[in-house]
């Protein structure tokens, strides 16, 4: 079986196992896995390997060594009470331009804490919800039925595919998470065929730049590098916000002529 055909069938395996979970009554809309068109990428040039460093993968990309991923047994932390505070959340949620009728891509949504609070701010739109951990997206489900998000839809993701139309998203949401993606390159070309093309994508991650920030280092980044791999993919940085206590807010558009 070739790598390609190998992660169509595990996809197609993880998505009937979270469509088997599904309650039928349930108002969200059951969980999808569209294929993105992912461009050729020659994965030798791009991607290395090093000595793992602590919360390290031993995989390189573009001179960073990418972040392990979070475990969903790690959901507890990402709901944890002391979150909102630190993280000034609902400061980042106002940072965000968007529009009641937008289609929101919250892309490695974990336990859907963004999901949850994106939801009510496109009453009009939706709000896509992908991971790659099917757990994760079990527990979101639930508590957007539990809570009457009916614009929310679950989408269980591939490691080198959004898994969202070409064309659909307004705004894409990265709460870190875009530091873990064990295929940037792969998953960030391929998100650029889901956006808009005044669509926006934000990355929001630990600021490596900043010691106080007590985070494992390959689990923050800089803006700098941040920018040069969003370069590479396809995308120019627009705008930050420095008003978070922890994390760059980076807003990125489609290079118009990719
Ligand atoms: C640290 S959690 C952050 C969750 C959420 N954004 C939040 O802030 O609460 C990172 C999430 O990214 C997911 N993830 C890792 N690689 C991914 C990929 N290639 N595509 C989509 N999600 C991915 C993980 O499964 C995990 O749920």
């Amino acid at each position: 079986m070739t790598p390609r055909a190998s992660i169509s069938a595990t996809l197609l395996v993880m998505t009937s196992a979270l469509l088997s979970c599904a309650d039928s009554t349930a108002p969200v809309v059951a969980p999808i896995a569209a294929p993105t068109p992912v461009a050729v990428i020659d994965v030798e040039a791009v991607y290395g390997e090093c000595e793992p460093g602590e919360g390290g993968s031993g995989k390189t990309y573009m001179g960073r060594e990418i972040a392990e991923v979070m475990g969903h047994t790690g959901l507890d932390w990402l709901e944890r009470t002391g979150r909102a505070q630190e993280e000034r959340t609902d400061l980042l949620l106002g940072l965000l331009p968007l529009r009641p009728t937008d289609a929101v891509a919250d892309i490695g949504a974990g336990s859907g804490y963004f999901t949850m609070r994106l939801a009510p701010l496109v009453p009009e739109g939706v709000v896509y919800a992908t991971d790659i951990q099917p757990e994760m997206l079990a527990v979101l489900s639930e508590r957007a039925r539990d809570e009457g998000m009916h614009n929310v839809m679950p989408v269980l993701g591939a490691i080198d595919a959004c898994g969202l139309e070409p064309a659909s998203i307004d705004l894409a949401l990265f709460v870190d998470a875009y530091h873990e993606f064990s295929h940037p390159a792969e998953m960030m070309r391929s998100l650029r065929v889901a956006m808009k093309p005044n669509g926006v994508v934000v990355l929001v991650e630990y600021r490596l730049e900043d010691p106080s920030v007590r985070i494992k280092l390959r689990h923050k980044m800089s803006l700098a590098q941040a920018t040069l791999e969003m370069n590479a993919a396809g995308f120019d940085l627009v705008k930050t916000h420095d008003e978070l206590p922890q994390q760059h807010v980076m807003l990125f558009r489609p290079h118009a002529s990719k």
